[in-house]
């Protein structure tokens, strides 16, 4: 299959391109789409075969369920069995925006959609060609991250093709998301909200409109801990968010992680990189601006500013891929303050670190 690329301007959108995509995603196609948090891999949600065509793309194990792409409510509305009224409150803040629930699905949408669950997954992505997209082609647009299974989300156009050319029909290119991590995933079919993937709206942000927000334990590692394994490696016992049994987000090549505060963290960074080295170990390193000059590795990627953790969300992913080809043996990744957006951060760099995480003393 031959991959087209069709560029286009977010702030100007040219709707011949709208509409040559939407003709794909109509005849049951996959193209891969910009949102604000990173691209999406799209088929009709609806079209069973086209959902099944995403899952051959990436590789991805038939148990996990995909995120359904909606352009307003009235579209939600037939997905799924009830709309608690926590999600108009929820919508009207968030929506468009990084926050996908978990409600209870209709049979309207298909089981591949979701792997067999009685829940399904909703958002309103907030980038005007993702809902162009899905308002011009009429469908609700089912889409994972458009990456091959297991490794880092793509954030550009680039990091797509690398993944998926030849195996989709279109990528529009809107040039690079926003937020560089996924949407936070909240289930709302439990007796109490429960975080299942922190993402850009933080369980504080959320619990003035619900009251105390739970988070699932396998978000940090749970019983995956120590595993390492590859990307499909399973974890025995009940998980609520399918994704989390998966090693996620990584590089092929092995990374270990740093956490602490700022000197802490360099310091422990720095003596990892100079260690390694003098054994005749290559080293990559996932630095932030702050300490970067303090490095001396063979590659070095700055993914943004400690003091900025969305700085460090939007870089995240170019740097993990940027490392992956520079060809070292090791990445040595320094973690930030799980704070904010932090945590989300935090919780992409644990699992492409498959739970190598150290400690550095403060
Ligand atoms: O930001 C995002 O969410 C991006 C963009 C493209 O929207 N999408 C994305 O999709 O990250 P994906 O497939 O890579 O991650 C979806 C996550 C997985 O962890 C999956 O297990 C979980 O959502 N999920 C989907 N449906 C679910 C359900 N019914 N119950 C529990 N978890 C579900
Ligand atoms: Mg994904």
């Amino acid at each position: 299959m031959n991959t087209r690329v069709l560029s286009i301007d977010p702030f100007r959108i040219d709707e011949t391109v709208i509409a040559e995509a939407a003709r794909v995603v109509a005849r049951g196609g996959l193209v891969a789409f910009p949102t604000e948090t990173v691209y999406g891999l799209g088929a009709d949600a609806l079209n069973p075969q086209a959902v099944e065509a995403i899952f051959a793309a990436k590789g991805r194990p038939a148990d996990n369920p995909l995120i359904v792409h909606v352009a307003h409510l009235d579209q939600l509305v037939e997905l799924v069995e009830v709309v608690p009224a926590a999600v108009e409150v929820l919508a009207k803040h968030f929506w468009p925006g990084p926050l996908t629930l978990i409600l209870p699905r209709r049979p309207v949408v298909p089981d591949v959609v979701t792997a067999g669950l009685d829940t399904v997954a909703v958002r309103i992505p907030d980038h005007p060609v993702a809902l162009a997209l899905i308002r011009t082609s009429g469908r609700p647009i089912a889409a994972p991250s458009a990456n091959r299974s297991g490794r880092p989300s793509p954030t550009e156009a680039k990091h797509v093709l690398e993944d998926l050319d030849g195996r989709i029909d279109v990528i529009v290119d809107g040039g690079p998301c926003d937020i560089g991590v996924e949407s936070t995933v909240l289930d709302l079919t439990a007796e109490q909200p429960i975080i299942l993937r922190p993402g850009a709206v933080t369980a504080q942000q959320l619990e003035p409109f619900l009251g105390p927000v739970a988070t699932d334990p396998a978000v940090d590692g749970g019983a995956e801990k120590g595993i390492g394994g590859e990307a499909g490696v399973h974890v025995d016992g009940p998980v609520r968010s399918p994704g989390m049994k998966y090693r996620h987000y990584a590089p092929q090549t092995p990374c270990v992680l740093y956490e602490g505060t700022g000197a802490a963290v360099a310091a422990a960074v720095a003596a990892r990189v100079r260690a390694e080295r003098s054994a005749g170990v290559r080293v990559g390193v996932l630095a932030t601006a702050e300490n970067a000059s303090r490095y001396e590795a063979d590659a070095l990627c700055i993914g943004g500013r400690r003091s900025a953790p969305e700085t460090v969300a939007h870089g995240l992913y170019r740097c993990l891929r940027q490392l992956d080809e520079a060809g070292v043996d090791l990445i040595v990744m320094e973690g930030i303050e799980p704070v904010g957006l932090g945590v989300a951060v935090m919780n992409r760099m644990r699992r492409a670190a498959a739970y190598r995480t150290l400690v550095a003393p403060s």
